[in-house]
């Protein structure tokens, strides 16, 4: 049955949401099916809004205007951003494991931080681990989206966002908002510093980096690429991990079409593919 939208405050086409599916597509990975049309026409509404446009052709056009910093706004409002602190927890036991036998620095490169509760995630269970607020390690975090990385830097989250943590985690780690700052929560500078926060498309294809991780986590958003554009990300990986580091994947994020570059060790965590650690 077709859907009357006839209500809505700006007109939104088939074709516009094809040219908008293909933009996002190309600039972020990012593959949205058919059923997503009423997310994107909402999200990006606050864009048209925002630059006081009256159609969505307008609004496509200005994001073919280079000296338009639209562009960041329009990856920005079409990404998801959902996550959580020691989400899949049994991957923080796994990385102290691993942290056993690692030589120092130890080098964690979190390439989908998102608001940071995944870095944060990883400082705390370094510092469990080490027994020492100055861990030997030193934990890279970036995202495509400027404004979950922004979040992330400040580090302050609403107190519901901590309150499936431990008494020993909050109070370690976190401050609690007094007065104006009452409902929420800040984590402490310690944590902070062992982060460095930077954007970064995993599309693109050269990454700043001169080194090689020992752990990459990569987790919640192979989800949104296509299996060609996982291969390709996984692909560029290879040179980045150590032969004997780890790849953290999402729960529901499995490579079969990548075999001969990364092998499954166990709950979503891969190793280098024989070959490929001869290779890189
Ligand atoms: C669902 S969140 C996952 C956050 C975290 N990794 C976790 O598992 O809780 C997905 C994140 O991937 C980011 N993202 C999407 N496309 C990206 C790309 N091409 N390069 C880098 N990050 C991207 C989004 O901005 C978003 O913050």
């Amino acid at each position: 049955m077709a859907i009357d939208r006839s209500d809505r405050e700006f007109h939104f086409t088939d074709k516009d949401f094809a040219v908008i599916k293909d933009l996002i597509y190309k600039r972020a990975g990012i593959n949205l099916s058919e059923s997503k049309k009423d997310m994107v026409y909402s999200r990006l509404s606050r864009r048209l809004r925002a630059n006081g446009l009256r159609t969505f052709k307008q609004y496509l056009n200005l994001l073919n205007d280079p000296s338009s910093h639209e562009q960041q706004e329009f990856i920005n409002s079409l990404t998801t951003n959902l996550t959580s602190f020691f989400r899949e927890s049994h991957h923080f036991d796994i990385l102290k494991d691993f942290l056993v036998s690692r030589e120092s620095p130890v080098r964690i490169w979190c390439c989908a931080a998102s608001t940071g509760e995944e870095p944060y995630s990883i400082a705390m269970a370094c510092i469990e681990h080490y027994q020492s607020f100055t861990p030997p390690v030193e934990i890279y975090a970036s995202d495509l989206d400027t404004k979950v990385l922004a979040k992330a830097e400040k580090g302050i989250y609403p107190v519901e966002r901590v309150e499936r943590l431990s008494d020993q985690r909050l109070k370690s780690f976190f401050f609690r908002g007094k007065a104006d700052n009452s409902g929420l929560v800040k984590v402490k500078p310690e944590l902070q510093k062992l982060i460095r926060y930077f954007p970064l498309n995993l599309l693109d294809n050269q990454w700043p980096f001169k080194l090689q991780f020992d752990v990459i986590f990569c987790r919640n958003v192979m989800i949104y690429f296509d299996k060609q554009t996982q291969y390709q990300v996984l692909k560029q990986f290879l040179p980045y991990l150590k032969d004997d580091g780890l790849l953290f994947a999402g729960h529901s994020e499995s490579f079969p079409q990548a075999s001969d570059l990364f092998s499954l060790r166990k709950h979503t965590v891969y190793v280098k593919a024989d070959k490929a650690r001869i290779k890189s």
